[in-house]
């Protein structure tokens, strides 16, 4: 390794990406992809821990990749490839789920949360030990630092304990890593209900901002985010959720801090906040999809780019593997 080691993952499930992903992890990726000897991947064996349409999987995980060459990732600097390319993930999470203990896995506040919402009958196994799963995901690649947003603090606490775990029992053999989680855009909150994190799984698709929108469908979006009956622009997370997450919104989309666009907002109203916001989304998020339409317009050279990036992720996929089942008696 002659640069530090980046890995992160997305889940295809959607097909659109929404602006919390963006904000809280891909443009990370960018940001870290020249840097770093990156590798990313669109998690397709993830999506399945829930029931999906074979035809629909099959083409969001084109989409999504489409959409991260789209966001800026660049093939020349970074490995981009799709999870089931590369055996030694199903592979390795075997290994890892035989050293996590139930209770540790019990413990997962996002297994929790989504077994919540799809219920008892159609909760399975898998979702039960996704997290072991990305545990493999990340220690296959010795990665150093995971970009990823808060939600996924406690998924990074449990490879490291795994890691540090193996290392012990058999002997050196994993990378700890680190999160790498940037406060400011770590948590994007849903624009109707500022009190959660904006996700797929939305209450009302109202609160949800897809990049594959039609951007005028985001800007309303914008226009109607919910906020409080204060009138003053004003950071404050606790008593102005609302308005805080479009600020931190603006900020990360304007390259403005906080301090200033407080200063510049002063005297104006919540609208004028919203109104500049959808302009700056609509700004950004054009280009993008004209981009991520080339990739989809052109399948051979998104085939190209995926079977290149899973060879050179098999590459140092394998080799991990290999040690594993050695050091532990295969
Ligand atoms: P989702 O959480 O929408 O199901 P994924 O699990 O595939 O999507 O997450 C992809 C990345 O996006 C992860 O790094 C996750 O932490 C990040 N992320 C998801 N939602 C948000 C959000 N609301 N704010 C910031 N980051 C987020
Ligand atoms: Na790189």
């Amino acid at each position: 390794k002659d640069r530090p080691r980046v890995l992160s993952g997305i889940q295809p499930t959607s097909g659109s990406f929404h602006l919390g992903n963006y904000l809280g992890a891909v443009r990370q990726w960018v940001d870290l992809q020249r840097e770093n000897d990156a590798f990313y991947m669109v998690v397709d064996l993830h999506a399945i821990t829930v029931s999906q349409d074979p035809e629909a999987l099959r083409q969001n995980t084109r989409i999504s990749a489409a959409q991260l060459l789209g966001a800026g990732l660049d093939p020349e600097h970074c490995t981009l490839f799709v999870q089931s390319h590369v055996p030694e993930h199903a592979q390795l999470a075997w290994v890892m789920n035989c050293l996590t203990g139930f209770g540790e896995a019990s413990r997962m506040t996002q297994f929790k949360d989504k077994s919540t919402r799809h219920g008892a009958e159609s909760t399975t196994v898998g979702l039960f030990t996704y997290p072991v799963l990305m545990v493999a995901d990340v220690l296959l690649y010795q990665a150093d630092a995971v970009p990823v947003g808060e939600d996924q603090r406690q998924h990074l606490e449990l490879t490291r304990d795994l890691a540090d775990r193996f290392n012990t029992r058999y002997s050196p053999t994993f990378t700890v890593p680190e999160p790498y989680i940037l406060k400011e855009t770590a948590k994007i909150q849903d624009l109707q209900d500022p009190t959660a994190k904006m996700s797929k799984s939305a209450a009302s698709p109202k609160g949800l901002i897809n990049l594959l929108d039609e951007p005028k469908v985001s800007a309303k979006k914008f226009k109607s985010a919910v906020t409080d009956t204060d009138t003053v622009v004003s950071y404050d997370e606790e008593n102005k959720a609302g308005v805080s997450n479009l600020l931190r919104i603006h900020s990360a989309l304007s390259g403005q801090s906080i301090e200033q666009l407080v200063e510049h907002f002063e005297g104006k109203m919540y609208g004028a906040l919203k109104t500049e916001l959808a302009e700056l989304f609509t700004e950004w998020v054009t280009p993008f999809q004209v981009r991520t339409k080339t990739y989809l317009d052109d399948p051979a050279e998104l085939d190209r780019v995926l079977g290149l990036g899973a060879e050179k992720a098999r590459e140092v996929a394998s080799q991990t593997l290999a040690t594993v089942y050695d050091r532990i008696g295969f």
